[in-house]
């Protein structure tokens, strides 16, 4: 069906042409955490370099922990959204304390760190742990209303558990790792906002939204 579609095509897709990003060459929990907050409101191509000059500084979660403030802020510098840089730091600390300084592996412990909400906890369970957690963003939200044409709002919290649950039942076994970054993946390079490139799209057969020609007009987003 669609969905088993979907999934398969979207995974092949991904093993062909993901990138090589600095992020994707290891799974340490840590590193797939910081990659994440970094990501949360800035693009790729900015993040690298600072991914990069951030773990060259701080390699382990006890390096982050144990350094002064005002040196990860400077790290952080010229990233913006100063608070992520304060609550992950807060968060390493709380690891240190609370879990030895290893990143728990359940859901209500990642859920419960400073900083960390419903979508970095599915990513770092998912990424790190290969556990088949959803991890939905605004990119994967866009990848989903679209092939399944879901014209629910989606600042709507109903909306998004929606989205939740599909996503969840859309992970193949024993691959939540490569699958939810692969959502992510398409939705940076082929499922764009403006002119998704749907000829390239690997999924683009049974994309719902490209039948009816109306891909351009998801997500419906009110405003604020
Ligand atoms: N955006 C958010 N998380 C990402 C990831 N792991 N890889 C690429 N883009 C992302």
């Amino acid at each position: 069906d669609s969905k088993t579609y979907f999934s398969t095509e979207l995974l092949e897709w991904y093993d062909r042409s993901k990138r090589d990003l600095p992020w994707r060459r290891q799974r340490d929990p840590y590193l797939i955490w910081v990659s994440e907050i970094m990501l949360q409101q800035t693009r790729v191509d900015t993040v690298i370099p600072y991914f990069q000059r951030f773990i060259g500084r701080f390699p382990t979660l006890k390096d982050l922990a144990e350094a002064p403030e005002e040196d990860v802020l400077k790290c952080w510098e010229g990233l913006g959204y100063y608070s992520r840089a304060r609550n992950l730091q807060a968060a390493a600390r709380q690891v240190m304390e609370r879990h030895g300084g290893v990143v728990p592996a359940n859901k209500a412990d990642v859920a419960a760190l400073k900083g960390v909400g419903p979508y970095t906890t599915g990513a770092i369970l998912s990424i790190a742990f290969n556990q088949p957690e959803p991890a939905v963003d605004g990119n994967v939200m866009r990848v989903l209303s679209r092939y399944f044409l879901i014209r629910d709002d989606i600042m709507k919290t109903g909306t998004r558990t929606l989205m939740e649950e599909l996503a969840a039942g859309l992970i193949p076994r024993g691959r939540a790792s490569d699958f939810n970054q692969a959502l992510m993946e398409l939705g940076a390079l082929v499922c764009t906002p403006k002119s998704p490139q749907c000829l390239v799209c690997p999924v683009m057969a049974h994309c719902a939204a490209r039948i009816e020609g109306v891909e351009e007009t998801l997500p419906v987003k009110s405003k604020a």
